[in-house]
């Protein structure tokens, strides 16, 4: 929503396909959405470093940097989460526009800001990834420490977490490593790639 009436949008003489054309490569936003813990991050830092390495434009937004920077004022109300969402929406979606494949990684538990995410990027170049590791594991894993220190408002306890309901890809990181699991989502990004 704009607040200001009197901000008038201003056309570029760069276009979208002009930009890509540059850059040899589609824009696109690729949505990894988990519980902490879950394995998002780890695998998103192999995918970046997968497709960098095969020459493609690639930037990672993960939650916990976010929040150090433009997300510092925001906490783990929804309403604050929900906010943190919308914020890195209109980023990724700006990022995808300059034609940068763009890896976000945040819990990001609810779907109707996940779908607000999708809507942002355009349909065609959004990528849902669930990594579906459960609660428990999570807590047994706690790689953070997060889980022991019994924080309020934490997701998968006594914050919700609304499961995807048609992501493009579900994966399952007590069966495979961060690895495979970043070259799982690789398969589909090239897919993408090549339409
Ligand atoms: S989101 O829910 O708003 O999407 P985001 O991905 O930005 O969350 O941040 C989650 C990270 O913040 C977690 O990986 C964890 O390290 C940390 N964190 C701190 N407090 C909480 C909390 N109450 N619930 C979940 N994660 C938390």
């Amino acid at each position: 929503m704009n607040k200001n009436e009197n901000i008038i949008w201003h056309n570029n003489k760069v276009s979208y396909e002009e930009r890509c054309h540059v850059l040899g490569q589609k824009g696109l936003v690729v949505w990894f959405t988990g519980l902490s813990g879950s394995g998002k991050s780890t695998i998103a830092v192999e995918l970046e470093k997968m497709l960098n390495e095969a020459g493609r434009a690639v930037y990672l937004l993960d939650g916990d940097n976010i929040r150090h920077g433009i997300n510092s004022d925001l906490g783990f109300s929804d309403e604050d989460r929900n906010e943190n969402i919308r914020r890195i929406s209109e980023i990724a979606a700006l990022f995808q526009d300059a034609g940068v494949i763009t890896l976000v990684s945040f819990i990001s538990p609810f779907r109707k800001m996940r779908e607000f995410a999708r809507e942002r990027a355009g349909k065609n170049n959004f990528i849902e990834v669930y990594v579906n590791t459960d609660y428990e594991t999570c807590r047994k894993r706690d790689p953070k420490g997060l889980y022991k220190k019994q924080i309020p408002n934490f997701t998968g306890r006594d914050s919700s977490y609304e499961e995807p309901e048609n992501p493009e890809l579900i994966l399952d990181t007590t069966q495979k490593n961060a690895e495979e699991c970043a070259k799982e989502v690789l398969r589909i990004i090239c897919q993408y790639l090549e339409r």
